[in-house]
């Protein structure tokens, strides 16, 4: 009988039959961060709401209106994370690892929180996986980031992917071109949406990435910020260029894309599924130089993305990619009788002792009906113990896919399936 009780707006339950698509993401990302020299790190869940307001930025959105915000039971003011770089960034300070040699290679896989309004593809709790190299600003570690997580989509079988980069300056240029941005607005600010005014006024970068369409041909005149880089940031980002094109990655700059966070310095890009809108977006980041140090660290660089798994999963079923099943239930124990029922119940502890998965038949059900619920939980081999072979020591091996069977001795059934298996 179905409750009244509903999982959250814009959350989901993963169900078993959809752990084959989990598994395939989580086991890609574990074996490429591997490759790649990447150490696995899990921050909380919660932190300080001043840790996001700080390092994320007040101006965003994520902080302004995303932000699960609650106060806990000693007053402090605490909220889910919205995503995962802040975090990183206070436990690399926190527990001392600028003192490792840099840069100290990160990734993380887990659940993150933004009060957004839900649709496809766009969740309240969604999940990361994301990776972070901090303390290098060569632009081979951008070029690093950038291969992993595109390396990530290729493996996973996920095709017609567009990367699109751009550099925002740093601390030196960036104001020149905000400047510039704001002269070019401010005779134009009646053709533009409402949030708009208050960008130009709060956090002119984000009216690049602006989707009102009212606000499309203003953006498209906008002057374009590589224009305005400095030499260093200019070299910087032809560095990344020709790290880009060495392995090769295929790449498009985008010179208007500007990223959500505040953050971002320099290198910021996105990885797109093909003829999609913003908000499908399947992985993006950045570098974020000034991070650490707005933290409270030495001035000190650092670069990284996040990858949504949700989106991830979506997009591979539009694409028709095939996770790989899980394994199949080895044995399920049926049995038939009072004494038969203990040894069963015996058997399956040794099997499972052995790495053999095995179930055995619970209740009060008949034979016939443990025998149906083995084909239900997708088992291999059956295994059947009546008085008679409890008797004789022995079992009855049914293989399930075309009923052959054997007689086995009870002791020798855990190697009779590992042959099996193995043959
Ligand atoms: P972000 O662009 O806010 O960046 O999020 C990264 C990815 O998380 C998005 O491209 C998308 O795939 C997924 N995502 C974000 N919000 C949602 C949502 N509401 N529902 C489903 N998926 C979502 C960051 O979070 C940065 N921390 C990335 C980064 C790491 N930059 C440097 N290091």
């Amino acid at each position: 009988m179905p409750s009244r009780y509903r999982a959250p707006r814009g959350t989901a339950d993963i169900l078993p039959q959809d752990q084959p698509f989990w598994q395939l993401v989580q086991g890609t990302a574990e074996r490429l961060c591997r490759v790649f020299g990447y150490s696995r790190i899990e921050t909380p869940i919660f932190e300080e709401v001043s840790l996001f307001a700080r390092g994320v930025g007040e101006a965003t959105e994520i902080v302004e209106k995303q932000m699960y915000v609650f106060q806990d039971r000693g007053g402090q003011e605490m909220v889910l994370r919205p995503e995962g770089t802040a975090g990183i960034c206070r436990a690399y300070l926190q527990n001392g690892m600028f003192s490792l040699p840099q840069p100290v290679r990160l990734w993380y896989l887990g659940p993150f929180f933004r009060y957004d309004r839900p649709q496809a593809g766009r969740y309240r709790q969604f999940t990361q996986f994301g990776a972070e190299a901090i303390g290098e600003a060569d632009p081979a570690i951008d070029a690093e980031i950038i291969e992993l997580l595109w390396r990530f989509y290729l493996e996973l079988g996920l095709t017609q992917l567009t990367l699109q980069l751009n550099s925002i300056g740093d601390g030196r240029c960036r104001p020149g071109y905000l400047e510039a941005l704001r002269s070019y607005y401010v005779d134009k600010l009646k053709l533009v949406c409402n949030d708009c005014e208050g960008r130009f006024q709060r956090n002119p970068l984000r009216l690049l990435d602006c989707k009102e369409e009212r606000c499309q041909p203003v953006i498209a005149g906008a002057p374009p910020i590589i224009d305005f880089l400095c030499p260093e940031c200019a070299d910087h980002l032809s560095g990344l260029r020709r790290y880009l094109e060495a392995i090769p990655i295929p790449y498009a700059i985008n010179p208007r894309l500007v990223r959500g966070l505040d953050y971002y310095t320099r290198t910021v890009f996105e990885v797109m599924p093909p003829g999609e809108g913003a908000q499908s977006v399947l992985g993006a980041g950045g570098r974020y130089d000034g991070l650490i140090q707005e933290l409270g660290g030495r001035p000190t660089p650092g670069i990284g993305f996040a990858a949504g798994i949700e989106r991830i999963i979506l997009n591979l079923k539009r694409q028709g990619v095939k996770a790989p099943e899980l394994p199949s239930l080895q044995v399920f124990i049926a049995h038939q009788g009072q004494a038969a029922r203990v040894a069963a119940f015996r058997l399956a502890s040794d099997l499972r002792r052995q790495g053999i998965s095995a179930l055995v038949a619970t209740g009060q059900r008949s034979l016939k009906a443990q025998m149906r619920q083995a084909d239900a939980d997708g088992a291999l081999f059956a295994a059947i113990l009546g008085q008679r072979e409890l008797a004789a020591g022995t079992v009855v091996l049914r293989r399930l896919a075309d009923g052959h069977q054997e007689t086995v001795p009870m002791a020798e059934v855990g190697r009779r399936l590992q042959a099996i298996k193995l043959g």
